[in-house]
């Protein structure tokens, strides 16, 4: 087995109310891969801002306590139409990330293309300080997340398996129901950015830059850049996916 070879380590994941989670938001193991030194970010940039997911409030619910956040990291992860998944990239110092740890579901709620008010009160500050989803119209979906009432459409989910990635979990789930009211098109992140005012835009800047620090500490925790490599591989007599 060669040294390159790395197997992603999952996260001991546990639905029940009550177990304790690891103190992530303040921790990077440095038993987990790295990343790459000496990239050039403005080389990188024009391409990582066109991977963007439309706006979605992600929301949650443990123990009854519920909360919304923004997040623009979903993907669809699943090529079977009534087997449908999705990813999703969680902030570990995201008050949301202790809730869906926890209670392992969340939905996916699409802003629709006016709702900047909404992107602001759960993107722009967080469930600690705030009950952010009082007087946002919502009900209870099958996963027990709240379901946005006014939103351009939702997907309620339900985690299955969550991989560490240092400053962020990425939680990968089961879609249990979803609809849309297939008008127009839903919110996308560089249009808001256009129409946002500039004090809101400025708001934004200094958050994130916040956000990027507290990342970059997390980060500079964890250990050599790893990758998996051919030697990890099936014999292609065991490889049954290979055309
Ligand atoms: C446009 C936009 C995109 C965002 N994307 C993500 C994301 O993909 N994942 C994430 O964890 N946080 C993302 N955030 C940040 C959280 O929404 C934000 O930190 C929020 O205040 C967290 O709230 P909470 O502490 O109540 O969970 C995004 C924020 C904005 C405004």
């Amino acid at each position: 087995m060669g040294e390159r070879c790395y197997t992603p380590r999952t996260l001991s994941f546990s639905r029940e109310p009550g177990l304790p989670v690891s103190d992530a938001s303040q921790h990077a193991d440095a038993s987990l891969p790295g990343t790459a030194p000496n990239i050039d970010p403005s080389r990188v940039a024009p391409m990582m801002r066109h991977l963007w997911s439309p706006v979605a409030a992600v929301t949650c619910c443990w123990e009854g306590r519920t909360n919304a956040q923004i997040a623009v990291t979903v993907n669809a992860a699943s090529v079977v139409p009534d087997r449908p998944r999705v990813v999703v990239q969680i902030y570990k110092v995201n008050h949301s990330w202790a809730l869906i740890h926890r209670s392992g579901a969340f939905a996916l709620n699409f802003l629709g293309p006016d709702q900047l008010d909404l992107l602001r009160s759960l993107g722009f500050q967080s469930g600690r300080d705030a009950a952010k989803l009082d007087g946002v119209p919502y009900r209870l979906g099958e996963s027990g997340s709240p379901i946005l009432e006014e939103c351009w459409g939702y997907l309620d989910c339900r985690v299955v398996n969550a991989m560490d990635g240092g400053d962020m979990t990425v939680y990968l789930a089961d879609v249990l129901a979803g609809d849309t009211t297939g008008e127009s098109q839903p919110l996308w992140w560089p249009d808001a950015r256009r129409r946002l005012p500039d004090a809101w835009n400025a708001e934004w800047d200094e958050k994130a830059a916040r956000q990027v620090e507290f990342s970059r500490q997390l980060l500079d925790k964890l250990g050599a850049p790893r990758q998996i490599g051919p030697d990890n591989r099936q014999s292609p007599a065991q490889d049954r996916t290979t055309p």
